[in-house]
């Protein structure tokens, strides 16, 4: 049977991950900084090497075209994002991309043209680090979240992200079309424990969970830290800390959701100044929809009923949700047979994290293919995925799609 060059995929994965390693041995490589922009020019030139046909659209997405036998046939779209959280792990979307590139190169060394074109795609900012929220590249492109809103996102140094994008050269000038596609594929590494746990290779999930992302600002009064009696205090970190407590004991109560507060910013950061002002995130996600529902509507009144008792206000900001996604049951069907075909263990699950599927599956029929995270670390400099895995991952998604494009 057709195997990728496992090798190869491993020496880029690497190559690829020295550009924004940190000591830590995790990479930073945010998207459209300097770093982001020496992948993207890395990644093309190892597309054009193989003849691919290159496009940028208007949002710094790269689609790269092996063109096949009908150029009128329904193309098959693989790949992932390149870009990384700060001090994240190098598999964390690269292995997706690298996978469809060493794809193509394996089809090429030996003489196969699919039936119609494979398109390998890089999605830009999938992270949502930088700019949030995340999957704009493939929101955009799939038309579901206005382009001219996700220029005007800007990071904390105020810099937009239209700007960025002209800056590392990535405003591309026209869409890539948004014509009907025959199949979806997606390779990503799990970033959670099952499959390490149960030591099973392939993970197909059914779905993505729904994910809601807000963004809260809580006011009190900035005052003296010493003369200023307890009593009677406005203290917006003391409200946000008893947020931050209940909102995660929420989602403690309902299985299959979580919740998360990773960002903070307190004003003005001083040490004896009460702080007046405390801004937050909260990331909540779910696979139970009702759950899930029940979790956002208990943590937005508690955080009401925290600021009115600390004598705060408190604003919220429901910025992004999506409903949950589920994928295409023949697509599923055929990687399950790839793992059959290949005597690769695989097992049915769901995905946790958020991917540029969200946006692909509303618009192609689409399917993801994990791959263990060992300790289910990822986010993280400790992401670790063993190669052995990754080149099964990209066997599987070879052969599936190979299976569905004939
Ligand atoms: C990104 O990886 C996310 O799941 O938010
Ligand atoms: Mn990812
Ligand atoms: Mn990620």
């Amino acid at each position: 049977m057709l195997q990728i060059n496992a090798k190869r995929l491993q020496d880029r994965i690497e190559a690829m991950a020295a550009l924004g390693m940190d000591q830590s041995g995790g990479v930073s490589r945010l998207a459209l900084t300097d770093m982001d922009k020496a992948g993207r020019e890395l990644l093309i030139s190892w597309l054009e090497e193989l003849g691919c046909l290159i496009h940028i659209d208007p949002i710094g997405n790269i689609f790269a075209t092996y063109p096949g036998q009908d150029r009128e046939a329904k193309p098959i779209l693989t790949g992932s994002h390149n870009d990384t959280q700060p001090d994240g792990g190098k598999f964390d979307g690269s292995l997706g991309v690298l996978a469809g590139l060493e794809i193509i190169e394996t089809l090429k060394e030996n003489g196969y043209t699919l039936s119609r074109d494979l398109i390998v795609v890089n999605w830009t900012n999938e992270e949502g680090s930088r700019f949030s929220p995340g999957c704009t590249g493939s929101a955009v492109w799939s038309g579901k979240i206005d382009r001219e809103k996700m220029y005007a996102l800007t990071d904390r140094d105020g810099k937009s992200m239209k700007q960025e994008l002209a800056r590392i050269g990535f405003l591309g000038e026209s869409d890539f079309p948004r014509k009907t596609f025959h199949a979806a594929f997606e390779l990503h590494i799990e970033q959670g424990p099952v499959l390490d746990h149960e030591k099973i290779t392939i993970g197909i999930p059914e779905g993505i969970v729904s994910p809601r992302w807000y963004r809260v600002k809580v006011t009190g009064e900035t005052n003296h830290a010493g003369s200023t009696p307890m009593k009677g205090r406005q203290d917006a970190m003391y409200a946000f800390s008893l947020m931050c407590a209940k909102t995660i004991e929420t989602a403690k109560e309902f299985e299959t959701v979580v919740a998360t507060i990773g960002h903070v910013e307190t004003t003005p950061n001083s040490l004896n100044v009460i702080p007046g002002q405390v801004d937050f995130t909260i990331d909540i996600r779910g696979w139970d929809v009702d759950n899930t529902d029940t979790v956002c509507h208990k943590v937005e009144s508690a955080l009401k009923k925290i600021a009115e008792e600390a004598d705060c206000l408190v604003e919220i900001d429901r910025f992004w949700e999506e409903p949950r996604v589920t994928f295409d049951t023949e697509l599923m069907d055929a990687i399950e047979e790839s793992c059959k075909d290949l005597e690769i263990s695989y097992k049915r699950m769901y995905s946790g994290a958020n991917h540029d599927m969200i946006y692909v599956s509303m618009i192609a029929p689409g399917a993801m293919i994990f791959v263990p995270s060992i300790g289910g670390k990822s986010h993280s400099p400790l992401e670790d995925t063993p190669y052995k895995d990754c080149a099964a991952g990209a066997n599987v998604l070879l052969h599936s799609i190979l299976k569905v494009s004939n």
